[in-house]
């Protein structure tokens, strides 16, 4: 993988150079395209002058061996011409998308390892189009950008080169229509396109995202009445993006038009110098014809470069969007200097560890800092103020907290700010002993696992979809995993069990068997500590409560092995949920209300002491009984 470098504060800080330079293109493949290029587009050129001289001369009806070389000659340019464009394009293209792939590489990467608090407030959408069309844009400019630019420029140097052998004044006047066509008319066609880019790429993010929030949950915005108002911003968002299309393709049509007229300048031009230097002897009538007709071919290349021009531009704006986003999940600077922190004692892969020698699975004393500590904890998102201040909280192994309180009271932000991928806006938050915001997010995840309520269950086989959390999980170690989260009897019905394909979205899954395998998903983790959020959404309230009590009791935490499962090593669990019937199984409850902890405890110290809680779970339960 291609490593960036620190960059210097210098014209390296372009971020087309430094998206280019992170496609980690081969410049000996890179050389090979524009001399394949020059040589494809050096034949027509050739051809150009050879069919010149050929008609010119054949005219004057000299012997006929005298044309035989010339004539096999435009037969070799002609084919030449098509089987060096072919093998331009196979190299130049193979180059980009190797490319491509490698920035794609690159980013994965780095999103997957890097900080994440700004990128948790990204939308799912604009994201998908920085990985996506962005990245596709920063290789076009391969293709679309720098080579035509090259070869252009080999070209019409060779050419005026040739032509200003013959005839200097000529050379000269066709440099200058070369220049309007290949300098002037692409500045014309990129300024004016610039604005019209910048407008497409806004118009394009926001219908990405628009796409992708009606096609995620298109049944619950119809039920909401949000559905006509997401198509009518989609249709907007379309519309916005055709007319800045069109914005673009009339400045376009203006510099083609300048590049037509640079053609036809070069050629009255080279007529109005060749006629009288042939009158002069300066020039046979042959060469005439030669100096007439074969800048013709010369502005095959320069025809090209307006739209290059275009595709540096848009190049440059997708660059700066990923290079952006490299540098959000990258700053270069950690938040605490790595070394002032400890080392991470070496937390074992847990799906492996069955029966362990660990402390606490053998009854031994847990280290003091073992499991997440939270002291005085203040969470929050960046540039607003906290929502949860306050907070104390110690998650050992096999301990269990369930988290409750109103919505948007920022349960989901803690829970991110406990996995590290929110900065604490003021105390501290340590996972076995190491502070968690110094940590990289590869080390936090071997501490803590968090299963966000909207987690993602992918178009590929169940084995696959609990690797998402350990790359190395066995298919034996699968079974077991799904087995603890309660899906046995599941995974024996599926025709070909861990290797069986579910459908988009597990859309072919019930949503308790969603549920249960997101947490199979993070039984497989290496993690000790695990965070879940809202496990029970949508489900009806007897499976709810089942899972939240499995997750807050039982296998979740490390239990005496069952005859269908093995027992995993001890996991300390932290739960947000909206239910209190199941928190009789949590080992304490942190009511948060108002950005603080109201109240906390036991289920049962909490009924005894606290009448709102009482009062919560008794209008639960009469909710329940009216709905069952
Ligand atoms: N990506 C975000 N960027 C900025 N603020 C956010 C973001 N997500 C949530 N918030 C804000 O943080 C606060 C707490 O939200 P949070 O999602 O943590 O609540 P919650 O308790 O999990 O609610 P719920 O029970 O509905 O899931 C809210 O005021 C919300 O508007
Ligand atoms: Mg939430």
């Amino acid at each position: 993988m291609t490593a960036t470098t620190a960059p210097p504060r210098t014209r390296r800080d372009d971020p087309l150079r430094r998206a280019v330079g992170l496609l980690g293109l081969s410049p000996r493949t890179l050389a090979l395209s524009v001399l394949l290029g020059v040589l494809a587009l050096g034949s027509a050129v050739a051809l150009a002058a050879v069919s010149a001289w050929l008609i010119a001369r054949a005219s004057q009806m000299p012997p006929v061996l005298q044309l035989s070389i010339a004539t096999v000659a435009v037969r070799a340019f002609g084919i030449g011409r098509g089987v060096f464009r072919y093998a331009e394009r196979l190299t130049s293209h193979d180059l980009a998308l190797r490319g491509m792939a490698q920035l794609r590489e690159t980013l994965y990467a780095r999103l997957a390892t890097g900080r994440t608090e700004s990128l948790v407030g990204l939308r799912r959408g604009d994201l998908l189009a920085r990985v996506g069309a962005d990245v596709d844009a920063v290789g076009d400019v391969v293709v679309r950008g720098l080579l035509p630019v090259a070869v252009a420029a080999v070209l019409g140097l060779g050419t005026v080169l040739a032509i200003g052998a013959f005839l200097p004044a000529a050379g000269l006047s066709l440099a200058v229509c070369l220049a309007v066509a290949g300098v002037v008319a692409p500045a014309l066609a990129a300024r004016a396109a610039r604005r019209s880019e910048e407008l497409a790429a806004r118009s394009r993010a926001d219908m990405t995202s628009t796409a992708l929030s009606v096609l995620d949950d298109p049944g619950q915005l119809a039920v909401s009445g949000q559905l006509t108002g997401q198509l009518d911003l989609l249709r907007d968002a379309d519309r916005r993006l055709a007319a800045a299309t069109d914005t673009g393709a009339r400045p376009a049509a203006v510099s083609a038009a300048l590049g037509t007229l640079a053609v036809g300048a070069a050629v009255v031009a080279a007529l109005a110098l060749g006629i009288p230097a042939m009158s002069r002897g300066a020039l046979t009538p042959v060469e005439l014809a030669v100096v007439v007709l074969t800048p013709l071919a010369a502005f095959e290349a320069t025809s090209l470069l307006p739209a290059a021009a275009v595709q540096v531009l848009r190049s440059r704006l997708a660059a700066e969007r990923v290079i952006a986003l490299l540098d959000a999940v990258d700053p270069g600077v950690p938040a605490v200097p790595r070394d002032a922190v400890a080392p991470l004692p070496a937390v074992r892969d847990a799906a492996t560890d069955a029966g362990s020698a660990d402390p606490a699975d053998s009854g031994g004393v847990l280290p003091d800092h073992s499991g997440l500590v939270a002291r005085d904890l203040a969470c929050g998102w960046p540039g607003r103020p906290p929502v949860v201040s306050g907070l104390d909280l110690t998650v050992r192994p096999g301990r269990s907290v369930a988290v409750v309180g109103p919505s948007g009271t920022g349960k989901t932000t803690l829970l991110l700010t406990l996995a590290g991928l929110l900065p604490p806006r003021s105390g501290s938050l340590t996972a076995d002993g190491a502070t968690v915001a110094s940590l990289d997010s590869e080390q936090v995840a071997r501490s803590v696992v968090l299963t966000a309520e909207d987690a993602h269950v992918f178009e590929t086989t169940v084995l696959e979809n609990l690797r998402v959390a350990n790359g190395a999980t066995t298919a034996d170690e699968a079974r077991t995993a799904l087995r603890r989260a309660g899906l046995g009897a599941w995974l024996d019905a599926l025709p070909q069990g861990v290797d069986t394909l579910l459908g988009p979205d597990a859309l072919n899954v019930s949503g308790g068997e969603r549920r249960r395998l997101l947490l199979a998903r993070v039984l497989v983790s290496p993690a000790k500590i695990l965070l879940v959020d809202e496990p029970a959404e949508h489900l009806d309230t007897d499976t709810a409560d089942a899972l939240v009590r499995d997750l807050l009791s039982g296998s979740f935490r490390g239990e005496p092995p069952t005859p269908a499962a093995s027992a995993g090593p001890l996991r300390g669990v932290v739960v947000v949920t909206h239910r209190l019937t199941p928190l009789d199984a949590a080992d304490e409850v942190i009511v948060i209300s108002d950005g603080f902890v109201q109240a906390r405890g036991t289920h049962a110290e909490l009924l005894r002491r606290d009448t709102g809680y009482r009062d919560s779970l008794w209008r639960e339960n009469q909710g329940s009984v009216a709905t069952s």
